[in-house]
């Protein structure tokens, strides 16, 4: 289930405001600058296909986003939870960082959590099947997936895919993650 939680960034166990309801996280992120939206979902992705297909199953919804966005590319990244390199890219996503453009993500299977650090406020958005998230330009931010990774995304940029990460060298992520495990 779609949950956005709100927590206090220096002590991340403290809640400030927690919801599940889709019309409440998208005004929380619309305050923000951000954007949350949940498209209808049109159906798993045959197990064997191309990844790809899901440009074509949301097709018209992307071509939206991008005529409102401004935006030019997309493509499908998906993780399976039998992944080789699963450690390695959880370790690589658990770190804070920006982009110098949008990072626009649609769920077309499975589930993740973003995090977004704005100020004081660490926001945490349980991702599934059928949410499009958008973390602005500049606003620190990390994904993680968990240890078993089971996720179909579709990333939609602004022009070239430009996956250039602005690590803020703020261990925080591990810090959340440790905290939130404990
Ligand atoms: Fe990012």
């Amino acid at each position: 289930m779609t949950r956005l939680v709100v927590r206090e960034a220096a002590r991340p166990t403290e809640i400030r405001f927690e919801t599940t309801d889709r019309a409440a996280i998208a005004a929380a992120f619309a305050d923000l600058g951000a954007l949350y939206e949940h498209w209808e979902v049109a159906g798993d992705l045959p197990a064997d296909a191309d990844p790809s297909v899901a440009l074509e199953l949301y097709g018209e919804r992307i071509g939206r986003l991008k005529e409102v966005g401004g935006y030019q590319g997309a493509d499908v990244v998906r993780l399976r939870p039998d992944h080789p390199d699963r450690e390695k890219l959880r370790t690589a996503f658990l770190q804070e960082h920006t982009h110098a453009d949008d990072e626009v993500r649609f769920f077309a299977e499975g589930t993740g959590v973003f995090y977004l650090h704005i100020d004081d406020q660490l926001i945490q958005i349980d991702g599934e099947q059928g949410d499009l998230l958008l973390v602005p330009k500049g606003v620190k931010h990390w994904f993680d997936a968990g240890t078993e990774p089971n996720f179909t995304a579709v990333r939609i940029f602004t022009a070239e895919p430009k996956w250039e990460a602005l690590y803020t060298g703020d261990a925080i992520a591990l810090a959340v993650e440790a905290a939130l495990v404990a």
